[in-house]
């Protein structure tokens, strides 16, 4: 099993991230960061989360920033509820958060360990300031894959998606450290629409994991469709953990991106320079490959910008078939 570290901000779709990491990964421990609610929320939801799964002894959570770097923290109670994952009925944890920073954990077992891939699917707030800490981090990752940003349009403004959005500066250190980024953006998240028909499967498969998934999924379907254009809802997070448990499911290019820190209408905006792309729409042509002609700087990213949708499906069937 691959071993990763997952940074996140359960958040919905974070869970589901959570139940597919848990079971085919070798999860070092779960980090946690304020964005879709406070950090103190969406620790305590990391922990609900992985009793339910029954891997509450086992993997660790360590909780990282309560903000972002500059920016103030903005959280998205119109999609996730007050406590950040409303919907379900969880009893209160009987775990605890580690008694250490996520910072701390990330650096300590990426210098400690080999191959590590570090999964980040909140702001970027602890990865940028582990690099910080150590830079030879970067050296030593094995990869780093996000849920973050798009490479077409944005989600929580029109240019920029949530979590790069939350913490542009955070999202500017990662992207110019020198690691190689994949990207899930919006683009390739809203090909990962879950909806009552899918609800409907989780609840014949009836396990605990299951069950919360679907209770997840119903409040999320109807937060999404009443605060946006989605006719479901978007497993965004859940992506960029498939992506790492199954490469097959995403087919990806390679590309440059950089944040955009200052515009007035565009701070947040993930840049990606797609001009290798022969002028075509990455987002929907990919017969055409790249030239490798790069006109502007080499790619430090890849950009994932199609999802083998029925395959996510059978994954995330599977895997929940899999809990007790
Ligand atoms: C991202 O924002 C959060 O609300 C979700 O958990 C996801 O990480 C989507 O823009
Ligand atoms: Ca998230």
């Amino acid at each position: 099993k691959k071993k990763v570290i997952l940074d996140c901000d359960p958040g919905h779709d974070d869970a589901f991230g959570i139940m597919l990491a848990v079971q085919h990964l070798d999860v070092l421990g779960i980090t946690t960061i304020g964005g879709n609610c406070t950090l103190e929320n969406v620790t305590r939801n990391a922990i609900k989360v992985l009793e339910v799964l029954g891997a509450a002894d086992r993997i660790g959570v360590y909780p990282g920033h309560s903000c972002p770097m500059v920016a103030p923290l903005v959280t998205a109670p119109q999609f996730h509820g007050e406590t950040g994952l409303d919907g379900p009925v969880l009893p209160e944890p009987t775990h605890q958060p580690q008694n250490k920073h996520a910072v701390d954990f990330i650096v300590d077992t990426v210098m400690s360990t080999d191959d590590v891939t570090l999964i980040a699917t909140g702001p970027l707030t602890n990865i940028a300031a582990a690099i910080n800490r150590e830079p030879r981090i970067v050296d030593r990752v094995k990869e780093l894959c996000i849920m973050g940003g798009s490479v077409t349009y944005g989600n929580w403004t029109p240019a920029a998606e949530f979590n790069i959005f939350v913490d542009p500066e955070a999202a500017s250190r990662v992207f110019n450290s020198g690691l190689h980024v994949k990207m899930t953006g919006i683009n390739l998240t809203r090909q990962c629409e879950l909806t009552a028909k899918h609800v409907a499967k989780f609840r014949e498969i009836g396990t605990k994991a299951a069950n919360l998934a679907a209770d997840l999924t119903d409040f999320f379907i109807e937060a999404c469709e009443e605060e946006s254009e989605l006719t479901g809802a978007t497993m965004h997070d859940a992506c960029a953990v498939a992506w790492i448990i199954d490469p097959s499911l995403i087919k990806a290019v390679p590309m440059h991106i950089d944040i955009e820190l200052n515009g007035k209408l565009t701070r947040g905006m993930t840049v990606c320079d797609y001009r290798h792309l022969r002028g075509t729409k990455p987002a929907v042509d990919l017969e055409r490959t790249p030239t490798m002609d790069y006109r502007g700087e080499k790619p430090n990213a890849e950009a994932a910008l199609e999802l083998d949708f029925p395959g996510f499906v059978n994954l995330l069937n599977s895997t929940l078939e899999n809990y007790d």
